[in-house]
């Protein structure tokens, strides 16, 4: 038996946007506790839970105050512990987010005597900060401490330092916090900016701005020395009982660069951004499943999460963004879904300015949309004020009034898309065997793993083809069979058959 891990999917809850119990707009753990039901019969493997510890959200919680805490917002830990025992005898894994790169700036380290060790300070160039590097979040990535003449480095948030990982004292508090969630018996971490712990030697510039954080080769990111850090984890991991897995939030330059978080003394799985990025076209598609499938023996797959804008809108319709999941979902390996994909949503493009929270949003000026439109609360029920996400209609986020019939409530239909998703993962527990690719006509792809077939039509027109066999599921009503024994795949149409 390969290990649970190797095939699983994972579900992606975004806390705060997934169901709120008491009536305050923002989503809880009691809210994730009481829908965990719904997750059982949609047939995913396993929960990933976004941050919920003690935080100022300055970042959505990947701004951290206390890393062994549950921030009041979204509940205790008494919450956290009945949530994991309902999701284990349920059958479902539980996975939680771990924040190494950096602290919130209310984290006590920031404030203490030690935070020149534990943080990263460096003297101005002039006027100016101590070199190039900018923030993901737009502009530089270093702010003046209002406590000396030094600035400070955050990647990320004004309200996010970096911690410096050449401290022994960082590396033994991360040891403790992940033992810390072991032991109360979550199955995996997923790690956040796993790339970023480890700065070159010297802070050199990196020379250009427009600086590429999804994959340019940077003096921040991807550095050799990283890999020891996972290293002591997997021994951390190894020694509890039942296969607990870390998985690499990472963007390296290469897909064997990528591959090396995941060698075998390191983490169990990186996530498959190359995979998540590529353009909806049949050669790019298949390139980066082959470079995947080379690099990589136990892959991971993943088109939507809470730092992306949706499938739906990115791939440019309903109809691809199925299709791209039923293409996914028969790949060999482990998927990642984010909430709310299982619905269809879009990406909500218009959400009035004065909503948006996103730090991206206010430090690029607003060239920069940010990533709430993809962490709109999930609509529930037709029912007002919230659509079942919250007895109140203040959310945190609002839920745009035309969400009625992308409700769970609403998709109980057996053409609607939380069906599909139903249907693709109750088939996909049987699928086995590697994948081997088939003729298809330009612009399709087709491989197959053992029975099965997987068919997709990447082109914009309709696409006759053969049955290989007698059709399982589709990603839209299929016409029937021509005179000819073909049928019509339509743009963006996946159909698998058995
Ligand atoms: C990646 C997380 O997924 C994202 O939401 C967060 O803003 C950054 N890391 C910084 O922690
Ligand atoms: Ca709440």
């Amino acid at each position: 038996m390969n290990p649970w891990w190797q095939s699983a999917v994972i579900y992606q809850i975004y806390v705060r946007s997934f169901a709120d119990t008491n009536g305050d707009g923002v989503g809880d753990l009691g809210g994730v506790r009481s829908r965990l039901p719904y997750l059982r019969e949609l047939g995913v493997d396993g929960v990933w839970l976004t941050p919920f510890y003690r935080s100022p959200m300055r970042d959505g919680g990947y701004d951290i105050t206390d890393h062994r805490d549950v921030d009041p917002m979204f509940g205790t830990l008494a919450d956290f512990d009945a949530l994991l025992a309902d999701a284990h005898a349920l059958g479902l894994r539980l996975i939680v987010d771990l924040v190494p790169n950096h602290t919130s700036d209310t984290h006590p380290w920031f404030s203490s005597p030690h935070r020149r060790e534990r943080y990263i300070f460096r003297p101005g160039r002039g006027d100016g900060p101590p070199n190039d590097w900018e923030s993901v979040f737009g502009g530089p990535a270093w702010s003046k401490d209002p406590h000396s003449d030094d600035w400070y480095l955050h990647l990320f948030d004004a309200s996010q330092p970096d911690l410096d990982w050449d401290d022994p004292a960082v590396r033994q508090e991360y040891a403790a916090v992940l033992r810390f969630w072991l032991d109360r018996g979550v199955d995996g971490v997923r790690i956040d900016v796993a790339h970023g712990l480890v700065k070159a030697p010297g802070l050199p510039d990196a020379g250009h701005a427009g600086q590429d954080h999804r994959g340019g080769i940077l003096p921040y990111f991807d550095q050799d020395d990283v890999h020891e850090v996972y290293r002591d984890w997997r021994k951390i991991l190894d020694s509890y009982p039942g296969e607990r897995i870390g998985i690499a939030e990472a963007w390296a330059p290469t897909a064997d660069r990528l591959a090396n978080y995941t060698r075998p003394d390191e983490l169990h799985q990186a996530f498959n951004f190359p995979f998540l990025l590529s353009p909806w076209r049949a050669e790019a598609v298949r390139a980066v499943i082959d470079q995947t499938m080379r690099t990589n023996p136990a892959p991971t797959w993943v088109l939507s999460n809470h730092d992306v804008q949706r499938h739906v809108t990115r791939l440019g319709s309903l109809d691809r963004a199925r299709g791209a999941t039923l293409l996914m979902l028969a790949l060999p390996g482990s998927a990642y879904l984010y909430q709310g994909e299982e619905l269809g949503l879009p990406e909500v493009l218009d959400l009035p300015d004065g909503a948006r929270q996103d730090p991206t949003w206010r430090r690029s000026q607003g060239r920069e949309p940010g990533r709430d439109g993809c962490r709109v609360p999930m609509p529930w029920t037709g029912e007002a004020p919230a659509f079942g996400f919250s007895a109140s209609a203040a959310t945190w986020l609002p839920i745009p009034p035309d969400w009625r019939p992308l409700s769970v409530q609403a998709q109980r239909t057996p053409d609607s898309t939380l069906t599909m998703y139903r249907r693709a993962l109750h088939i996909r527990r049987r699928m086995t065997g590697p994948l081997h690719w088939q003729d298809a006509p330009d612009g399709v792809l087709a491989f197959t793993r053992a029975a099965l077939t997987c068919t997709t039509n990447l082109t914009d027109r309709d696409v006759d083809v053969v049955p290989p066999g007698a059709l399982l599921l589709a990603s839209t009503v299929l016409a029937a069979a021509r005179p000819t024994g073909a049928v019509c795949l339509p743009p963006g149409a996946t159909a698998w058959w058995h």
